[in-house]
């Protein structure tokens, strides 16, 4: 696509937050891209204009059908200055994939790059530089036809806003207490767990509910079908350390194929470290705990890079994970990638576009 983003500027710019006290998804910069898209034309009308609420007919499909996808990926300042996207392509190509699923017509990959790179660049001064801070970029799109009949949209909105955040658990990269859902499923083979689409995370707030409610921040999620294998866990996916093994769960269409897992499993690898994508049971994993080779689990996602677990509650039986610390792999991992992605390391796999 060859089209010109338009950039209006906003006439009153906000104050901008304390870097030092963001927490997650609070803060909204100044400015956001919009682009629509009406069957017979495609998308059109790119344009960066200042922040500010949309007006939607109330019939409009996406209220009614959740017709929708997102995607979250980070921009940072690297001390010289520069700005730094962290495998932009690989979330617009995965936008693609969750729009197939939900039948929103795809988007161009390299445009919707250029795009980001365009709404950060304006928006630019926004991006904090305390530690452990970034400008998360949430990209979603929408479906507008007002129409309450049940079929895909004809016209669609596609937005990227911008949110200066810091850790997104309170806990950051301590360690925290999961608890092993036994009653709720995220999906089964065949449904939309594969997709970055606002279902599958509506679906997951009452266990999460019930299990903060329980003194627990997430829950490990169960396959739908035997209530056996383990495959993500919250909002992200996981990793278990076996007798010096790491094991996550194997993508068969259930599971989100997140970024920050990719990434993960490629840098471990290129450490020497032995990496496998298989199924594995919660069995297995409280097996290796008896035998004292349980030694580290752990989650990975955009919004909190690495969240290390350090208990977990299966059914009543509670299990400590290295001593409810920090394992080795989790920091290393965890500061291998907040280091490329904020410049501070030299980045050998070329995930940095600046
Ligand atoms: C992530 O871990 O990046 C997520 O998907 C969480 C996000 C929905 C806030």
């Amino acid at each position: 696509m060859s089209y010109q983003i338009t950039i209006e500027k906003t006439k009153n710019p906000k104050q901008k937050p304390d870097e030092h006290n963001l927490g997650f998804g609070i803060h909204f910069t100044d400015h956001m891209f919009t682009m629509d898209y009406t069957e017979g034309k495609g998308w059109h009308d790119p344009k960066i204009i200042p922040y500010s609420p949309l007006s939607l007919d109330p019939s409009c499909m996406v209220f009614h059908y959740g017709q929708a996808i997102f995607e979250g990926l980070k921009a940072y300042k690297s001390v010289n200055g520069d700005i730094l996207l962290f495998r932009p392509r690989k979330n617009m190509e995965r936008v693609n994939i969750s729009n197939e699923r939900l039948c929103i017509p795809p988007i161009d990959v390299d445009f919707a790059v250029e795009a980001i790179k365009t709404i950060v660049r304006v928006d630019q001064d926004w991006i904090p530089k305390s530690e452990g801070t970034s400008l998360y970029i949430r990209p979603f799109i929408i479906s507008t036809d007002p129409y309450l009949g049940v079929r895909p949209s004809n016209t669609y909105k596609f937005l990227i806003i911008l949110s200066p955040v810091g850790a997104y658990y309170k806990e950051g990269i301590n360690p925290v207490k999961i608890y092993v859902e036994n009653k709720y499923v995220r999906t089964v083979k065949g449904g939309i767990g594969y997709a970055k689409t606002p279902g599958n995370y509506a679906a997951s707030l009452k266990a999460q509910m019930e299990a903060k409610e329980k003194g627990y921040t997430q829950v490990l999620w169960l396959d739908g079908i035997e209530r056996k294998y383990v495959e993500e866990v919250g909002t992200m996916n996981v990793f278990f350390k076996i007798n010096g093994e790491v094991i996550t769960p194997s993508l068969e269409g259930t599971i989100l194929a997140g970024i920050t897992r990719d990434s993960t499993i490629e840098l471990l690898k290129s450490m020497g470290v032995k990496v496998t994508e298989r199924r594995i049971s919660i069995e297995e994993i409280y097996e290796a705990h008896e035998k004292g080779t349980l030694e580290e689990a752990f989650g990975t996602g955009t919004a909190a890079v690495i969240s290390p677990i350090g208990e977990l509650n299966w059914n009543g039986k509670i299990i400590q994970i290295n001593d409810g610390k920090i394992g080795e792999i989790s920091s290393k991992v965890y500061d291998t990638i907040t280091g490329i992605q904020s410049g501070k390391i030299e980045d050998p796999f070329g995930w940095i576009v600046k």
